[in-house]
């Protein structure tokens, strides 16, 4: 599946690749395939067709646009908007026709990290009219679910609602407590709505991740509890993981110690290796992907986007994952493998230490030339003697040729676990979580949520009616077999 989240905003100045300070990439979405861009244009052009006056979009329409669906203020300023129509205009012109409203679209995209792909997605969201602000104070439409325990059919009813942790385009996650446990355990509970699952075409990428998450037990991985769902929403209830994302943690301390990072990418190498040893591709490991627990230990989330039977190192072919992690055999479309997980592995490691991904450029399109061609320059604290060794692991896992690649031989993870990098650690004791970690999140009491963003932790934990209707062909393409399902009516009786 895609990010569930949208962006967020970047809190700490980070340097760009040509020195000046700036904001990098907020929240990441994933990248989009050639078919799912098309399809995203095709929803822009409904939305030209909207904001449209008279011959094209004027100046207002634009930042009426932007403010409908919620990038003025959130993401943009009005001034930046207006500013992006001044640019794309053409001569005397004073509205833009479709082209140019596109234009417009990336060039906003491009002022603070904001993709093109968020811009649609957010406003198409707004034209599903699927907005959880509008619709958190009605009644739920509860469906009835299984709790795999007890035997129990369980509903969105059987949880206190405690807090939302995060929020995008498909529906949020929130901390829960199921009712009758007399532990009170804290879980995760992640809501989707199939309508802007359809509309995505992101339906199967929740029944991989189901799948995945429910087969794979590890302890370095976020593993599934429950899944059931309504006519309208899926619902998967997770380990909940009290210290956030290692996304929150690099904005908020910008950069990590070397013994942070290597036990971070000993967890990440074993969470890799198991899903590696089913033939599974996780292909999204990014900064927004990886949670701490309140020990300050480390599990992979979100297989939406992982691929099943990869045996080869060309087994998959589908342009995915997130833009700063992307290996080159995925952008030159050349099909590809395990490996993409290493390079992305070696991404995020570059990321932790310097403070910034290894081929980062605000321009997408630059960014995909730098990790096509751009020499593998060592900043910050990458240049110091302390990082021999750490240089030579990410030239081993940043190697562009997939075979050659640190992690690509016959081997496997086997040669990651053996670099000299990790040679103080022992691989069975990471397993056994016999390492302290360095880090542990601060917590002050049971629920805390101050290490997830303010921005969602302050909404109104609810789940919300859905207002849009499926058609009986959607309703059926839904009903998901690992999912319990029940409509309402059962669950009246
Ligand atoms: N965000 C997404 N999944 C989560 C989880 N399992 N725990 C905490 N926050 C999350």
């Amino acid at each position: 599946m895609k990010s569930l989240f949208r962006m967020g905003s970047k809190k700490a100045p980070t340097e760009s690749k040509d020195g000046k300070s700036g904001s990098s990439s907020g929240r990441r979405l994933s990248a989009v395939s050639t078919k799912e861009m098309n399809d995203l244009n095709k929803a822009l052009e409904g939305l030209y067709a909207k904001y449209k006056d008279g011959k094209g979009i004027t100046a207002a329409g634009l930042t009426t646009f932007c403010k409908e669906c919620s990038l003025i203020d959130a993401k943009l300023t009005e001034a930046e908007v207006t500013l992006a129509f001044a640019k794309v205009k053409l001569g005397k012109s004073k509205t833009l026709n479709f082209d140019r409203f596109q234009e417009a679209c990336r060039a906003m995209a491009n002022t603070k990290g904001v993709t093109y792909q968020n811009i649609v997605q957010l406003a198409t969201d707004q034209e599903l009219n699927l907005d959880e602000e509008a619709t958190d104070h009605f009644d739920v439409e509860a469906g009835l679910g299984m709790d795999r325990k007890s035997k129990k059919k369980l509903t969105v009813e059987d949880f206190d609602l405690l807090k939302v942790l995060g929020k995008g385009g498909f529906g949020k996650v929130m901390l829960v407590k199921l009712k009758s446990d007399s532990k009170g355990e804290l879980l995760a509970m992640k809501s989707l709505r199939k309508a802007a699952l359809i509309k995505r075409k992101q339906l199967e990428h929740t029944e991989t991740e189901r799948k995945i998450a429910q087969t794979i037990q590890h302890p370095f991985l976020v593993n599934l509890r429950y899944a059931f769902q309504t006519v309208d929403k899926l619902y998967l209830v997770l380990d909940y993981m009290g210290g956030g994302e290692i996304f929150f943690w690099l904005q908020k301390q910008r950069r990590f110690s070397k013994n942070r990072v290597r036990l971070y990418m000993a967890q990440m190498t074993l969470a890799l290796e198991a899903l590696h040893s089913q033939d599974i591709v996780y292909r999204d490991l990014k900064s927004e992907n990886t949670l701490l627990d309140l020990n300050g230990n480390l599990r992979l989330t979100d297989f939406g986007l992982a691929k099943e039977n990869v045996k080869a190192n060309t087994g998959a072919a589908t342009f995915c994952g997130t833009p700063e992690y992307l290996a080159p055999e995925v952008l030159q479309n050349l099909g590809h493998g395990k490996g993409v997980d290493w390079w992305a592995m070696g991404t995020l490691c570059y990321e932790m230490i310097h403070g910034l991904p290894p081929f980062y450029d605000q321009n997408m399109q630059r960014m995909y030339q730098n990790i096509l061609e751009e020499k593998l320059a060592w900043k910050g604290p990458l240049a110091t003697p302390e990082h021999e060794d750490t240089r030579e692991i990410l030239a081993g896992l940043l190697c562009r040729q997939p075979e050659q690649r640190l992690g690509g031989g016959s081997e496997g993870s086997n040669d990651i676990k053996a670099h000299r990098f990790f040679a103080s650690l022992d691989f069975d004791k990471v397993l056994a979580k016999e390492y302290t970690p360095e880090f542990v999140p601060p917590i002050a009491h049971d629920g805390d949520v101050s290490n997830f963003d303010k921005e969602f932790t302050t909404q109104k934990a609810a789940d919300s009616v859905v207002t849009t209707t499926l058609d009986q062909k959607d309703i059926d393409s839904t009903k998901f077999e690992g999912f319990t399902f029940t409509t309402g009516a059962e669950h009246m009786k």
